[in-house]
């Protein structure tokens, strides 16, 4: 009774009085409904504009505007980096208690701070609807608390998972907010008919953008429009014989503004595992505004959720998302972790590629070992962005490197091409091999590189690399490889044998390309 009498008073507001004074509230993205934004407006009785509009990842304040007829204009002022001020405007058609909003950049989407080249077109203005909730005046936003500190937490226990790296499928390097229940279940059918389940390939992975745009009654996390039924999703990925994941972060807003674990850690692992999730990928994102972002605090935030997977009743590989910050290397094992990622995000483009693969992995051998990975971040392969010579050096360095493979392509749209990078078995068996141990550069020659990954039978892997823009020729020597006499060298991808060598192997590589052999 009470509302219907406050939705009359706001029904008559808007009849009687072009004033738009008061809270107005909508989805923020036009793919889901995730995401919030808040208009909250004070209009002043000459007609000046004042309050915030407040999205994903942005508070813009109101600084003016304009409102003839039905048509509004607000001009505001957003925060930049190094206290930059950007000014942008709004611009909405007021429709009763309806406002069509007219987004000034997009909301939805990507977020975090390693931002992709710019797409080629730029993308159409965002339009999102909203409902005025309360005809009250905007009190001002609470300032921002102090950063919280943590200290260091005790060890949680290795959860006995991923003993060689994980494999299978992320939503987030081809489709972004996209992802959908019904493309979950289609890749879930193409791993298997494209033969990836069978290569190795078992998670598929949901990355940002399923989580709904408030917590329910009882503070649990909820899906929004684009995945219904999560525990349906996750039985229909099981009868597969496939494993599910999903993603989340430390902080109270996820990379792309979706919301977050922060204060709900251990209830949200008992929903994980409630759903049926076995893998779960935890970015730190805007964890980065609420805690003090020292290494004692960070590790304590990802022991929390460790630990909360740990007692959710379900196995579920912990993968760390914190771009390599901190030394991870030196605690991602003691908060739970399987993998950590060591590096900010890949994009489908040699100079990306090449940066995260060959540059920032170096020393990082060390701490990897089974059920501990290190992870430079998920594959681009047949993403389009890369020749095949270029996606064969991705999926070379990456299993060199005993890193976790996570296709990130269109399974269900796989040229022959790609599929045979991705499905390898040759290589798949140097990533997966037993050992454990990865693999590290050995010899480098200007754009020329030897890397050599010990494995279970003695034998090594040795990838043959040329950075370079020409063809040329490169030698794996014995002396940097520590083996001496005959050995016996097989090609892993021309599948051959390449009969014995002494002293060296020495090859013409394409340029961008590789030459990955087996030597026993
Ligand atoms: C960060 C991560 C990416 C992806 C996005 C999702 O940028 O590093 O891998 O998960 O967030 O918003």
């Amino acid at each position: 009774m009470r509302s219907r009498i406050a939705a009359l008073a706001l029904c008559a507001a808007s009849v009687y009085a072009a004033d738009l004074t008061g809270r107005w509230t909508g989805p923020a993205s036009t793919a889901d409904n995730g995401q919030e934004l808040v208009l909250a407006i004070k209009q002043a009785p000459g007609g000046g504009f004042s309050g915030y509009v407040q999205g994903p990842r942005a508070t813009d304040t109101i600084v003016g505007g304009k409102l003839e007829g039905a048509n509004l204009t607000l001009d505001v002022e957003r925060p930049g980096r190094n206290n930059a001020v950007q000014k942008l405007a709004y611009t909405g058609v007021v429709e009763g208690n309806k406002l069509k909003l007219t987004l000034p950049a997009p909301f939805g989407g990507r977020g975090g701070a390693q931002q992709k080249a710019p797409p080629k077109a730029p993308p159409a203005p965002q339009v999102v609807e909203l409902s005025r909730v309360s005809n009250d005046a905007p009190t001002p936003l609470p300032a921002r608390p102090a950063p919280v500190s943590l200290p260091m937490p005790e060890p949680v226990h290795a959860n006995g998972l991923a003993k060689t790296p994980p494999m299978g499928w992320n939503s987030w390097n081809k489709f972004r907010n996209q992802v959908s229940d019904k493309m979950v279940r289609e890749i879930a059918d193409a791993m298997v008919t494209s033969g990836m389940k069978a290569a190795g390939y078992i998670y598929v992975n949901i990355d940002d953008t399923w989580e709904g745009a408030h917590r329910d009654s009882q503070g649990n996390i909820t899906t929004n429009n684009k995945f219904p039924d999560m525990k349906a999703l996750s039985a229909y990925v099981h009868s597969k014989g496939l494993k599910l994941g999903i993603y989340s972060s430390p902080g109270p807003k996820t990379c792309a503004g979706y919301e977050g674990s922060y204060q709900h850690e251990e209830q949200d692992a008992k929903t994980f595992a409630a759903w049926g999730i076995d893998y779960l990928k935890y970015d730190w994102c805007s964890a980065s505004q609420v805690y003090d972002n020292t290494q004692a605090t960070m590790v304590n935030a990802y022991a929390k959720m460790g630990l909360g997977l740990l007692n959710s009743g379900r196995k579920i590989v912990y993968s760390l998302c914190q771009y390599g910050n901190l030394d991870v290397g030196a605690w991602g094992e003691k908060v739970g972790g399987n993998l950590w990622r060591t590096t900010g995000d890949i994009s489908d483009r040699w100079d990306s590629m090449q940066r995260l693969g060959f540059e920032l992995q170096t020393d990082r051998e060390k701490v990897a070992s089974p059920g501990h990975w290190n992870d430079p971040d998920m594959l681009e392969i047949g993403n389009g962005g890369m020749t095949n010579d270029e996606y064969k050096t991705h999926m070379s360095l990456w299993s060199i490197l005993a890193s976790p493979l996570l296709a990130g392509n269109d399974i269900r749209d796989m040229k022959p091409e790609i599929a045979d990078i991705l499905m390898n078995k040759e290589v798949i068996a140097v990533d997966q091999d037993k050992l454990g141990k990865q693999g590290k550069r050995v010899a480098k020659d200007g754009d020329k590189e030897v890397w050599a990954k010990p494995l279970a039978d003695g034998s090594q892997a040795v990838a043959l690399f040329n950075r370079g823009a020409d063809s040329a020729n490169v030698t794996a020597k014995w002396s940097d490889l520590g083996i001496n006499g005959s050995r016996a060298i097989r090609d892993l991808w021309k599948h051959a044998d390449l009969g014995k060598k002494s002293g060296e192997f020495s090859t013409v590589v394409p340029s961008h390309g590789v030459v990955m052999v087996r030597i026993k």
